[in-house]
């Protein structure tokens, strides 16, 4: 088995992940970690160009399809960066993981938790993080501080609220299914409050 720490982060979009992922990154690296942050899709060179399929290509993609790209994005992304900086001993800190699969695919398009996950297991050989963070907020919330940056909708972030609320629910059930993978963080407190938590459990695991 590997080495090293994985951790992944979880959320519907807008809900700050990318914060708290760069700050648990500072965290590691003042204790002396390598840390290799990566992320889903696009973690790799094949990656990027099948994010740009997903999130940027003009037209219609079918649910199947879009579940399939994922899960190539994820088999490439394993197999070729996550696993070996595993081995190596590093800490792996991935910005969406399978379980994003199981959420937006799975509950979002409707495709099924249990067909997405077990997609998804193939595509990583059966490898689960040591920790999954959720942070968790309200559809609602989430889409206005999308709204506030400006930025241009993904394919995916012009779902409506409804579509996310649905995320978001099977993100909280995976989590209470399997409690000793998952922390849940109130994404409502301050980035503060909520990196402090995180930390108090990534201490946990550092042995
Ligand atoms: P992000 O990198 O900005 O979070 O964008 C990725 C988008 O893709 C986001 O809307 C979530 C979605 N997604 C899925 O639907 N399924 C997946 O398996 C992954 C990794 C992401």
């Amino acid at each position: 088995m590997t080495e090293g720490l994985f951790i992944s982060f979880e959320g519907i979009d807008g809900v700050g992940k990318s914060t708290q992922l760069d700050l648990l990154v500072q965290y590691f690296e003042e204790h002396g970690r390598t840390v290799c942050r990566t992320l889903e899709p696009g973690g790799t060179d094949l990656g990027r160009e099948i994010r740009e399929l997903l999130l940027h290509r003009k037209g219609d993609v079918a649910p199947r399809a879009e579940a399939l790209l994922y899960a190539a994005d994820r088999a490439h992304h394993v197999a070729s960066k996550v696993r070996p900086a595993l081995e190596r001993g590093e800490v792996v800190i991935t910005d969406r993981y399978l379980d994003s699969s199981v959420a937006y695919q799975g509950s979002g398009r409707e495709l099924g938790f249990d067909q997405v996950r077990d997609l998804s297991m193939f595509a990583v050989d059966g490898l689960l993080p040591h920790l999954t963070v959720l942070l968790d907020l309200d559809a609602t919330k989430a889409a206005a501080r999308r709204n506030k940056t400006g930025a241009e909708p993904d394919r995916l972030e012009r779902e409506k609220t409804e579509f996310f609320e649905n995320v978001r629910q099977a993100y909280l059930k995976l989590a209470a299914d399997e409690p000793n993978r998952w922390l849940v963080i109130d994404a409502e407190q301050s980035v503060h409050q909520m990196q402090s938590q995180i930390r108090a459990r990534v201490q946990g695991l550092l042995g």
